[in-house]
This record gives C-alpha cells, structure tokens and sequence, in this order.
C-alpha cells in the first residue's frame, strides 16, 4: 500500500475521505475541531450517535463545507484504555470500509498528544491499513478487481516518513509469511521453501545454504533424515546468514520448524482437520518474514536463520514408533510417537546453528504442540526460556507488537519427563501433563548456556475458531512473531 506523510491543515487538503479518531463520549474527534460551525455541530452530533465506541464509524459527507468530499470518524473506546492494537484495529476497519467503497484515496489524520508515543501510534496506523487488505487469492480464477487505495497521514512528526517506511517494510513481511505460509502442502515441499529462501537471499545479500537429502544425512542430522525419510518430497536444511554487525559480532541464532504437511505420519492423526497441518510450516515461515524484514531494513546486526523443512508422511521408509534415532546433538532419542516429529528437526537446527555459529542469543519458532493450545489459547502464544533476561525481552516486544506471549516455566523435573530408558530422550513426555514444556524440555537438550527462548505458536499461527478477530488479520495464516522479533532486534546493537 502506498502511504504518505503530510504536514498542515487537513481541512484544507482535497480527499475524498478525511478520517479522525474520537474517543468514547467525547464530543470531538482528534485534530478534526474548529472547521466551521456547520460541520462541527454534524461531526459533534454524529459522535452523539454513535458515542465514539470502539470500533464504531461514522461517515459523513461534507456537502462542500469542507474541501473533503467525506468526513469519517472512527471510534477508539474509552480515552484510559486506548492501546496502540487498538489503532492498529481500527484503522483496518477503517481502511477495510474505505476499500469496500470502492474510494481510491483516503487521509487519516495522526492523533497526537495522547497516551502512545508517536512513533507507535504511526506505526499502528500504518501496519492496520497494510495488512487489513490481505487476502490469499493465489489459486482464485476471480481476484478482487478494487485497487488498494492510497492513504495520506497528517502528522507534524519530523521523522513520521521514515517510520512509515519501516513499517511498511515490516507489514509487507508480515504479508511474505502469510503468503509462503498459506501454500497448499501439494504446492509447497521442502524444495520449495529452499527456492523461495534462495530467491529473498538474492534479493537482499544475504548467504543462502541448503542441503539436499544426502547432505542431511552425512551431516549427521539425524532428525531431520528421520522424519524426513518417509515422504517422496524429500527434506531440506536451510541456512540464510545475513551479516551487517561488526565483524566480531555474535550472531543471534533464529530456527523455525518447517513441516510442509504434517501427518502424523505412522502415529498418523485423526482426518478432522488434518489439512490445518499445512500450517506445520508456519515456524519456518515465521522466520522467512524476518530475515526478509531484517535485510531490508539493513539493521545494523549479524542473524543466522536455520529452517529444517521436511514432510511428515507414511509410508513404507517412514520412522516408526520404537527407533532410536542419533540427533546432531549427540544424544540417541527413543522415538515413541511419530506425531512429535516437530522437536526432532528442531533439535538438529539448533544444535547445527549452536555449534557451526556460536550465537550470542537464540530463539526457535514451531507450531509445536496441541498442548499449548489447550493451555494458552488461540491469542497467546507460549515461550519458554533459559534466560530471564533474554525473556523480559521478548515480553516487552511483545507488549509493544500487540503479539502476545505468555511464559511457562522449565526445569530439571520437566527434563527428566524426556528421560528414555533405551536411549538418551524420548520424543514424548508422560502422556498429556505439561505437553508444551516436555516438547521445549526436549529441545533444550540441544541449546546448553546459550540464552534462549522457545516461541510455541500452534495456536497463534493461524485463524482458529477462537482467534479474536481483528481487522488486520484474515482467514489463514497470520503471520504470527514476524512483528514481535523485528521489534526486538531493532532494539539491538
Ligand atoms: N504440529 C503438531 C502440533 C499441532 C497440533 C499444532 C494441532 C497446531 C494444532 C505437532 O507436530 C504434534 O503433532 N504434536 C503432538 C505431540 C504429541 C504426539 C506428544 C501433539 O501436540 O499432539
Ligand atoms: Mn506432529
Ligand atoms: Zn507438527
């Protein structure tokens, strides 16, 4: 979408929609008083109307009053509950109404002198237009014909077209994930995560490696060969390096979980719902998102991604039950379900980033476990971490991305839940207790010191019947933590 910045008078400015904020009950909108008095009194009444509630609009037309054709007035809700996802909501339902006429061009004026910083209020504003016109239309004979329209902020910010640029840049990846992430399982193996990740890697210097079947297997990654080995769509480990830190720099280690289908395989699960596990590749995608964002950007940093893509199938070379299997970490896992397959490729991305990049931090990305779902929701994704540290973090991005994360603890007890008597770990825990922090107790068998944190987003990766719905996401995958992370390496040196 194209987004602008304007400083002066909105009034004075030719649009077709002039759109203002207004809280709950209150009888102006933001940056939108002192017209003239015609206009004032219809703008005063028609908040009386519909009394500025949240998510509430109002258009009116101007009747040559005014330069702009229409006025509309978007509720906030109450003044001392304003939060940046509420802008952000609400310019999608804004932007959505607008789109929905048919209208080519629209102006928001930016609410200043409230509780949010100017930054995150344009950033909101900005992310809530971008991403509210989505829409996965990839495989349609009939796209939707309407042009997204044009969109001009009136802000006195001195840096507000620098900050819609950013967030473009971040939404537009936000939109990548989605994209890469909605792929039918038919149209997405392994290989093809490896090109898409090879044409990003062209597109914005960054080192692109994969390695085939082969490779895997002499590499001792044994995980991944594992669940691998019973899909005609073979496996593939995929490395982005982007360096633009100093040289002596640490990178910060990102893995993502990248099963292009999950069956279950011969744990096959039940049919309902089984195509949602097109999804299983969301982590990976998640991470996608933010390599292409973080290059882009040109943040001032060194990130290593690492996606191990595979297809969970069965078949007659498939993994069963009863193998052990020998993990890059070293360790033999006693194999009890072949459902639990996500914290097999993830162990080997992890321990491989480990090793071959000495991180600084790292932080993994899965749709790892039903258990989290059960726990948290389908609006709060799970972490767990090794590091306080590094969590507060994660906690403080995600307050400020509106991605909402919720800790759970780890410690040597969960550890011993993933004690095998026939091998080192077993890839499952004691039947359904504490589902989502044996799965991260088994991955962190891989991690060791290094501060590190576990994003689990089986309920967050996609729209689920109880997602809440928001203006800026749409049916399928959301694009989940790609928002989340950029904010937080932005804030890293
Ligand atoms: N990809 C699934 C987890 C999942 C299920 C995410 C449903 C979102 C919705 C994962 O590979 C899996 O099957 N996990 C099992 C683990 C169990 C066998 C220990 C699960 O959660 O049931
Ligand atoms: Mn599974
Ligand atoms: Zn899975």
């Amino acid at each position: 979408m194209r987004i602008r910045a304007e400083t002066g008078l909105p009034v004075k400015k030719r649009t077709s929609v002039l759109c203002a904020f207004c809280f709950e009950d209150a009888n102006l909108a933001i940056g939108l008083d002192k017209l003239n008095k015609k206009i004032d009194q219809t703008i005063s009444q028609s908040i009386k109307e519909f009394r500025g509630k949240k998510n509430k609009i109002a258009i009116i037309h101007s009747h040559k009053e005014i330069v702009s054709e229409r006025i509309l007035i978007a509720g906030l809700g109450k003044k001392n509950k304003l939060t940046s996802d509420i802008i952000r909501d609400v310019t999608g339902i804004i932007t959505k109404k607008i789109h929905e006429l048919g209208i080519r061009e629209f102006s928001i004026i930016v609410p200043e002198k409230i509780t949010i910083r100017n930054d995150q209020v344009i950033s909101a504003i900005v992310e809530g237009a971008n991403l509210a016109l989505y829409d996965f239309d990839l495989y349609k004979k009939e796209k939707s014909n309407k042009k997204e329209p044009d969109l001009t902020l009136f802000t006195s910010d001195k840096n507000a077209q620098k900050i819609i640029k950013n967030s473009i840049t971040v939404s537009d990846a936000v939109k990548f994930t989605r994209d890469v992430a909605n792929l039918p399982p038919n149209n997405c193996p392994p290989a093809k995560l490896a090109d898409i990740a090879k044409k990003i890697s062209n597109q914005n210097k960054m080192k692109c490696t994969v390695f085939s079947k082969n490779e895997i297997k002499s590499k001792g990654l044994g995980g991944v060969t594992a669940v691998g080995q019973g899909s005609k769509n073979e496996p593939r480990f995929i490395i982005l390096e982007y360096r633009n830190g100093k040289k002596e720099q640490k990178p910060i280690l990102l893995v993502g979980k990248a099963v292009t289908f999950d069956t279950g395989g011969i744990s096959l699960k039940p049919g309902e719902k089984m195509d949602e596990m097109k999804f299983d590749k969301c982590g990976g995608c998640t991470v996608l998102g933010v390599m292409k964002a973080v290059s882009e950007l040109k943040l001032p940093i060194n990130v290593v991604a690492i996606i191990p893509s595979v297809e969970n199938m069965p078949g007659g070379e498939s993994y069963r039950p009863g193998d052990i299997i020998k993990l890059f970490n070293g360790k033999t896992a006693e194999i009890l379900n072949t459902d639990a397959e996500g914290r097999l490729i993830l162990a080997d991305g992890l321990a491989y980033g480990i090793k071959h990049y000495q991180p600084s931090s790292v932080m993994d990305f899965a749709t790892l476990t039903g258990a989290c779902i059960v726990a948290l929701g389908t609006n709060v994704a799970g972490i767990v971490s090794n590091n306080a540290k590094l969590a507060t973090k994660i906690k403080t991005a995600a307050v400020k991305t509106s991605e909402e994360v919720w800790e759970l603890p780890i410690n040597d007890d969960y550890m011993d839940m993933v004690r095998s008597k026939v091998a080192d770990i077993r890839n499952i825990g004691m039947g359904r207790a504490a589902g989502t922090i044996t799965a991260a107790a088994f991955l962190a068998n891989s991690v060791g010191d290094v501060p590190w944190v576990h994003f689990d987003i089986a309920g967050t990766a996609w729209i689920q019947p109880s997602t809440k719905s928001k203006s800026y996401n749409s049916h399928g995958a959301t694009g989940f933590g790609v928002r989340l992370v950029v904010n937080h390496l932005m804030n890293q040196k």
